[in-house]
């Protein structure tokens, strides 16, 4: 058990040898955490850590007091976990401690919200501490459970009207965290369309700081993950937070510098346009957020992120399969293909070693372009005369999976669905709709447009052989309103809208168990820990380019697995940024995530095609490393002039890593460079291959685990040398020019 309780100094210790949390009953009930991080020997009190003579706030306005549910208007100025309307308007409700419970295992949260998991009792703890409101009757139920295996702590919060009045909850964080200091950075992850989780990193301020979305969505602009590292800390080394929440909706993540210096968390729903009346006898259940300390640097800090994300959010069968390699027709064909067409694509993307075929945008309804059909979910006979069905069998007959795309929160305007009930598009009466890639979204907080949506997708799915479904979600909701909800009930709509988004997905999982879904939203904007309950994996996003997603894979890589991560290969020039970078660069860059191709294989040159099949060859040998090995970052794209970038995977047992490194302009008379790699056994021997293209490796040679993490691998030859030439002893051929990579294949000798 990790958690322990003392009676005699009121205190609760989480803990289990990696991380630790202490909280304490002060005093006047309020729940304080005297210390939340390295881990510290159980049994001591650590109450001195916490306030000193504590005497609630009468006298001492302001008190830099740490604590589990701040609330307004009592004395903490900062900003609070629960803001509650009272019946009579007030906003002042005072929850107190009453009672507690500490449980084996992990219970799940109600009704949809996504949630880690324990497979077995042992796996967790959890703590559940009730706290009441006297004059309103409101408790409050904070849960806190700690996994036996990872330094992380997943919170989320219950209330619950035990009164006889109506209260309406205003702000409900899913988790706040008080630190004693205001020496950190803070991390989050912005950025748009085709740039997905770019890391801000910035020292944090007296004030607020922080992102969130109201765009109906998690979003592609901030994600709903951030970071607080010490300035010193590296990817290596040092102390830093990790914050996840697994929502996919709107939400707030900040930080918060108070007056004496102290530095307050803050991760939940977003409060804006939210407001959740509580009838007497109600509840309402935040969603879920992870905490995650690391003392060992922010790769480790990822490393336990990728563990609890990849293996105890993630669900269904495909949590620990092999992902397979994919071909996507999307930018190989756009809205302009037919079944022989597909079906050629098909085979090409068979003979390259693909094992999934995935048909995107544009075989249902008329859709021939992206300005109608979205809704009428049946398939288009002129491009499909066999329908899906008999398109499915003939990819299947190739020996490929076969996998579909599917927008079904969306309607078009020139759509016979939006012509039979218009009033099913998201939209407030006598008001115009926003049109945004003329599509407006569906009112998925109304129950019986998802009945709608469940049958007509559901019946898409049952109708052919499909092995895995692309999920996307193209546009952001304007005019939120749902005639289903009354007045005072619209502050209930997002929080709905999202949870009718995750009961499609939790009906179409049901019946559908061994499909593979893959989240999408614009590329990256619905790329959260929440949609990683139904979705394993997610379109990282819409940007191909090899350049771009070494950065774009980077920042995705803070919270969220590299099996959860869709990286391909495109054509090019790129469609979005004109590029032309090497085929195998392309390759070696979207390695690192869940492989596959976007392009028309039978329009590549027969030289592209076989490096192709050498590509996959190579993946598919490591697979199980670059989907489930650990992942280190090494060089940061984002440090100096931007110019390279190393990472690495390696295996649980450090017998075997694959270590990237990736330089994107070639600069003449290059420095001695050496990279030292990190997570092997230094005690062993390494034979060491080294691949600049795919075509063939390097001689083999063979390193100590102690030299190559304290000296590292050869990047540079000590002295420029011809084209061409063997380079000494680590048997580098000179790579020049732009755009280029070695990878190091690693297997203990
Ligand atoms: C979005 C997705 C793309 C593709 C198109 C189809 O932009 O991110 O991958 O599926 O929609 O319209």
């Amino acid at each position: 058990m990790s958690i322990a309780w003392n009676p005699e100094t009121q205190e609760w210790h989480l803990g289990n040898g990696l991380t630790s949390w202490v909280l304490g009953v002060l005093p006047n009930g309020w729940i304080g955490i005297h210390h939340a991080g390295a881990p510290l020997a159980a049994g001591p009190s650590y109450a001195h850590l916490g306030p000193h003579d504590f005497r609630g706030f009468d006298n001492r306005v302001g008190e830099p007091v740490a604590l589990a549910l701040p609330v307004p208007g009592l004395g903490d100025f900062r900003v609070p976990a629960l803001v509650v309307e009272a019946a009579d308007g007030s906003q002042v409700v005072e929850p107190r401690y009453v009672a507690h419970r500490i449980l084996a295992g992990k219970p799940a949260l109600p009704g949809l919200l996504p949630a880690t998991y324990a497979e077995d009792e042992r796996e967790a703890d959890t703590l559940e501490i009730d706290l009441a409101d006297g004059p309103t009757g409101l408790v409050a139920t904070l849960s806190l459970s700690i996994f036996r295996d990872w330094p992380v702590v997943a919170r989320s919060m219950r209330l619950k009207n035990f009164g006889a009045a109506r209260v309406v909850v205003r702000t409900a964080m899913s988790a706040t965290l008080d630190l004693p200091d205001d020496d950190w950075r803070l991390v989050t992850f912005s950025g748009a369309w085709a740039r997905e989780r770019m890391p801000v990193d910035r020292p944090v301020v007296p004030g607020r700081q922080g992102v969130g979305s109201l765009r109906g969505g998690s979003g592609n602009e901030h994600n709903p993950s951030l970071v607080l590292r010490r300035p010193a800390t590296t990817e290596a080394a040092g102390e830093c937070w990790g914050a996840v929440l697994a929502w996919s909706g709107n939400f707030l993540a900040e930080a918060e510098v108070g007056h004496f210096g102290t530095t307050r968390l803050r991760l939940g729903l977003h409060p804006e346009q939210f407001a959740w009346p509580l009838e007497p006898g109600a509840s309402f259940t935040t969603p879920e957020a992870l905490l995650a300390w690391s003392g060992g640097g922010l790769s480790a800090l990822s490393a336990s992120l990728h563990e609890v994300l990849g293996r105890r959010m993630a669900r269904g069968p495909w949590r620990d399969r092999p992902r397979p390699v994919l071909l996507n027709n999307w930018e190989g064909t756009y809205f302009d293909f037919d079944h022989d067409r597909l079906v050629a694509m098909a085979a090409e993307a068979r003979a390259t070693g693909a094992e999934l075929f995935v048909l995107d945008d544009g075989w249902f309804g008329r859709r021939d372009s992206d300005d109608r059909s979205l809704g009428d979910w049946v398939v288009d006979r002129r491009k499909l005369p066999q329908g899906i069905d008999g398109l499915a069998r003939a990819v299947r007959a190739q020996g490929l999976l076969f996998g579909l795309w599917i927008e079904p929160e969306m309607v078009s305007p020139d759509s016979d669905l939006f012509r039979a009930h218009p009033d099913w598009a998201i939209g407030v009466p006598g008001r115009r709709r926003t049109e945004s890639r003329q599509q407006l979204v569906l009112d998925f907080a109304n129950p019986a447009v998802v009945d709608h949506v469940a049958g007509a997708i559901g019946d898409v799915i049952a109708s052919a052989p499909i092995d895995y479904v692309k999920w996307d979600w193209n546009r952001f909701i304007t005019e939120p309103y749902s005639p289903t909800l009354p007045p005072d009930r619209q502050g209930e709509f997002f929080y709905r809208y999202t949870i009718g988004m995750y009961e499609l997905y939790e009906r179409l999982t049901t019946r559908f168990p061994d499909v593979l879904f893959e989240s999408c939203a614009s590329g990256g904007a619905r790329f959260d820990a929440g949609i990683l309950a139904w979705a394993p994996q997610a379109w990282t996003s819409d940007d191909t380019d090899a350049v771009e997603r070494l950065r774009i894979q980077w920042g995705s890589s803070f919270a969220y697995p590299l099996s959860s991560m869709g990286a391909h290969v495109s054509a090019v020039p790129n469609h979005q940024t004109g590029r032309v970078a090497p085929l195998d660069f392309r390759a070696a860059v979207a390695m690192f995530g869940a492989f596959g191709y976007e392009l028309d294989p039978t329009a590549m040159r027969e030289a592209d095609r076989a490096a192709v099949r050498r590509q996959v060859a190579f993946y598919t040998e490591r697979r199980d490393l670059f989907q489930y090995g650990r992942f280190t970052r090494l060089r940061s794209p984002f440090e100096g002039d931007g110019n390279e970038a190393a990472w690495m995977v390696s295996s649980a047992d450090a017998s075997r890593a694959v270590v990237a490194h990736y330089r994107v302009l070639q600069h003449p008379w290059p420095h001695r460079d050496r990279l030292a790699v990190r997570g092997l056994d230094p005690a062993a021997r390494y034979a060491v291959t080294c691949w600049t293209s795919f075509e063939a490796p390097m001689p083999t040679f063979e390193r100590g685990g102690d030299e190559l993490m304290a000296v590292g691998l050869g990047i540079e030859p000590p002295d420029p040398m011809p084209e061409g030439r063997e380079a000494g002893a680590d048997g580098h051929r000179l790579v020049r020019g732009d755009f280029t990579f070695r990878l190091f294949d690693l297997r203990r000798a």
